[in-house]
């Protein structure tokens, strides 16, 4: 069962060695720098929630929510939405089905407005990342048409 966990000392060190394959590097970064991104945006007024993705006891992928997420280049529909950023399950646990399921739980989670209400989800991805493509419009997400810091812009009507 796949499961979203916090990042604690003890798993620290395990979610930070997950990787992508290195054709899929250009489309997330390390889960060290996303983790580092987090400290960044909690002392800067943001609301991250990071979490590591448990396929029964083992690690197996990452993702990083945030809410009314500032500092960056945005969409016009940033403002009191959750975004999904960073989602990456690592190469030797791929076509599982795992990241199918972190989807489905990450949405659930988002849903409890665990930073505050929102009536939308959006995500950032390389137009040329069909695999992610193909999951999140299966999750009902659909391209605003918007393009941010070369990423197209996906959106899901909470
Ligand atoms: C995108 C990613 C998280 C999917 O995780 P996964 O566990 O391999 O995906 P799943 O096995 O659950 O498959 C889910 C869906 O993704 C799509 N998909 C996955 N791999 C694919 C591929 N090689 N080609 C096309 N579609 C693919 C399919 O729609 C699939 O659903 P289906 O099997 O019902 O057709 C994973 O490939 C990954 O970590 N990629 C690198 C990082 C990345 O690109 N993150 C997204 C940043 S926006």
């Amino acid at each position: 069962m796949i499961t979203l966990r916090k990042i604690t000392l003890e798993n620290r060190r395990a979610i930070f060695n997950l990787e992508v394959s290195e054709d899929q590097r250009r489309f997330v970064a390390s889960n060290l720098s996303s983790v580092a991104s987090c400290y960044v945006l909690t002392t800067n007024g943001g609301h991250p929630f990071p979490f590591a993705i448990y396929a029964d006891e083992q690690p197996v992928g990452f993702v990083m929510i945030t809410y009314r997420i500032t500092g960056y280049e945005l969409p016009a529909i940033a403002e009191d939405s959750y975004c999904i950023l960073r989602l990456m399950i690592d190469k030797h646990h791929q076509n599982r089905g795992y990241g199918r399921e972190a989807m489905k739980k990450i949405l659930q989670f988002i849903r409890t407005s665990p930073a505050g209400p929102a009536y939308c989800c959006w995500i950032p991805y390389k137009p040329e990342n069909v695999a992610a493509k193909r999951l999140y419009e299966s999750f009902g997400f659909r391209d605003s048409g918007e393009i941010v810091e070369n990423e197209s812009v996906t959106v899901l009507r909470l």
